[in-house]
């Protein structure tokens, strides 16, 4: 093959590489407060929904950046409200992120979040105010990896 061929080649399978990841990113599911359409209340969600995780999984739900489960103090789950990650502790910094907690105490997104040097999740509540705030920041969006298995469930106060 000519030299020349085979770079104009690798930069348009470059660049439809890129488009369909632009794609996902575009189509990527979110929790939206209201809905039911999660699952799986309390597991960790990437336990499937992570790159090598199931077909089924991965093309109807995603591939999801962060997900988890929120609880009240009752041990109900939370069905309103927010969580947000912020690069300081108590909701202060730079906001990095906001996700709704839907019908199951459920939040997640297929979106891809940089976390930067490390995110501080806080729950705020249905009025916009803070409520509970991780005091330790975290590169891992899998929040049920830790909680409710090495850690108490992420729970409104
Ligand atoms: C044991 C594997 C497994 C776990 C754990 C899991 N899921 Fe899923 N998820 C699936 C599979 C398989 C599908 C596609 C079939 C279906 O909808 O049941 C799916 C689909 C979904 C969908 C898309 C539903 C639709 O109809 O569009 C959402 C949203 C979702 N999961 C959210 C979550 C959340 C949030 C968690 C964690 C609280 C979670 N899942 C945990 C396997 C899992
Ligand atoms: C590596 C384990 C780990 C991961 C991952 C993790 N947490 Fe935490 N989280 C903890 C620990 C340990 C505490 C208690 C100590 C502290 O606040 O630093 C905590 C405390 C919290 C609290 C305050 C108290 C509570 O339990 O409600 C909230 C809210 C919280 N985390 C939310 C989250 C969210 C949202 C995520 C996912 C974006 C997440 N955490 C990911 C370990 C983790």
């Amino acid at each position: 093959m000519n030299k020349s061929v085979l770079v104009i080649l690798l930069i348009v399978i470059g660049i439809s590489s890129c488009s369909h990841y632009d794609d996902i990113q575009k189509t990527a599911k979110e929790s939206i407060a209201g809905d039911d359409e999660s699952h799986k209340s309390g597991q960790n969600c990437m336990s499937c929904h992570n790159a090598s995780g199931s077909n089924e999984a991965l093309q109807e739900g995603g591939w999801w950046t962060i997900a988890g489960t929120a609880y009240r103090s009752s041990g109900n789950y939370a069905k309103e409200g927010l969580v947000e990650l912020w690069t300081g502790p108590n909701r202060t910094g730079s906001l990095l992120y906001k996700l709704a907690i839907d019908e199951l105490g459920n939040f997640y997104t297929g979106k891809i979040v940089d976390f930067k040097g490390g995110a501080f999740p806080v729950l705020i509540d249905k009025n916009g105010d803070l409520n509970n705030a991780m005091q330790s920041s975290t590169l891992i969006g899998a929040c049920n990896s830790c909680h409710g298995i090495s850690t108490p469930n992420i729970s409104f106060k």
